[in-house]
């Protein structure tokens, strides 16, 4: 680094202002720690990318116990259900009375619009738009964020700690060393293609619907906008596709029994790939990471941003315990607690995309089979039981009884929505 290079200190130096980064930034400010979030994408964009929309109980509950969920409680739909189709028919799952639970449908983006003007509200220091990000010195006890600022001044900044919280595509995954980390990984044939439309919504609850031409789920976002996706190949070249032709293949995959789409102009597009993965440890020396950067889902089920913020719930317990009462006990087992869930949210997202979508190299008893897990999950108290509990969300491990994101978790634990 130059000698024109900023030197600026932090306790904690997060890389990432996604919904990791974000929360965890704010849960601990609440705890009276210091962080710097530093992040490429400038703040327009973060605050218009369109991602996913479910949030499980205990998101919305930790959010709104720490002060950030007046808008999501406001404006989110609590949804009590969904509906599994296949067969032309619907088989609705009701989660009050299976979990005691609900989700929110409530866009990633406005979550992410909450927690900036939270943080901003609070003096918080995020670099938005920052270039050039580097980690150093993470196995030291003073590691270090390098980057270069948007006005264009280097800046080093040095921390206590450090979390990676920049994605799937980031450079804090790959900090972890090859000879020390274990990928697992698993690829699917196919990909979603996900447009937004101008049109009513057609149900009021989400359809995750299984059909001979493949998967499609029917979602919203507002009263006037609708978000859907549909199974395809994941080189699918999303602009080859008219109006026409992407509600054509939608109706032919819900539709039947009194139930068809409501059309309308499709103004936005896009391929989304499919794969799950995990990165073993989620921790190097003073490095640890959080959401993406340790771990992807495939969208089915809407796992990806639940599991980043139950990360940092964990991660800020072992964080206040480490500041705030000198101990490192909790930071060291963060990847050994956070790993449980992990793992159940990737079983959960790997059994909803093999369970609802068409393979291509599956066999006619493969496909007859399907059709009789189907009956078996959405046919029983049990099964539904099972599909609610996962997708409502499970409890967040209690590591650090005294700690912010304890309180706020146990505060709102056993609330029936
Ligand atoms: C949405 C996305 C998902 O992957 C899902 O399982 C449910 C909803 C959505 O974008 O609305």
């Amino acid at each position: 680094m130059t000698s024109q290079t900023t030197r600026v200190r932090t306790q904690v130096g997060i890389v990432g202002a996604g919904p990791a980064g974000l929360m965890l930034s704010h849960l601990l400010s609440v705890a009276g720690i210091d962080s710097t979030v530093v992040e490429v994408r400038d703040r327009a964009g973060i605050e218009t990318t369109i991602r996913a929309g479910i949030l499980e109980q205990g998101t919305v509950d930790l959010m709104a116990a720490t002060g950030v969920g007046d808008r999501v409680l406001a404006e989110g739909s609590r949804h009590d259900g969904i509906e599994i189709r296949y067969g032309a028919e619907s088989r609705r799952i009701d989660f009050p009375s299976l979990t005691g639970r609900s989700v929110h449908l409530y866009p990633q983006h406005e979550v992410l619009k909450d927690l900036i003007a939270a943080r901003l509200d609070r003096g918080a220091d995020i670099r938005f738009g920052v270039t050039g990000v580097t980690l150093h010195d993470v196995t030291t006890d003073r590691p270090a964020i390098g980057f270069t600022d948007a006005d264009g001044t280097p800046v080093e900044l040095r921390c206590d700690v450090v979390v990676g919280c920049d994605g799937s595509q980031g450079i804090s995954r790959p900090a972890v060393p090859d000879t020390l980390r274990t990928d697992y990984f698993r690829a699917y044939p196919f990909g979603w293609f996900g447009i937004l439309a101008e049109a009513p919504p057609s149900s009021d609850e989400l359809v995750y619907a299984h059909s001979e031409r493949g998967f499609a789920l029917i979602s919203s976002r507002t009263p006037t906008v609708q978000r859907m996706y549909f199974q395809c190949d994941p080189r699918e070249d999303a602009t080859q596709w008219s109006d026409a032709r992407i509600w054509d293949e939608l109706q032919a995959r819900v539709s039947g029994n009194g139930f068809s789409l409501k059309e309308g102009r499709v103004f936005q597009r896009g391929v989304i790939p499919m794969r799950s993965y995990v990165c073993s440890p989620m921790r190097h020396g003073r490095l640890f990471l959080a959401g993406d950067a340790a771990h992807t889902v495939p969208p089915t089920g809407a796992k990806g941003l639940n599991l980043a913020v139950s990360d940092v719930a964990v991660l800020s317990q072992a964080l206040e315990r480490f500041f705030l009462d000198g101990d490192p006990g909790l930071l060291e087992e963060y990847g050994n607690t956070a790993s449980d869930r992990v793992w159940r949210a990737q079983h959960f997202s790997w059994w909803m995309t093999s369970m609802l979508h068409r393979d291509e190299a599956a066999t006619d008893f493969d496909a007859r089979r399907r059709l009789g897990e189907l009956g078996m999950v959405t046919g029983s108290a049990a099964g539904r039981a099972f599909l609610a509990e996962a997708y409502t969300g499970w409890p967040v491990a209690l590591t650090n009884p005294g700690s912010v994101a304890a309180e706020a978790i146990r505060l709102t634990a056993g609330r029936t929505p």
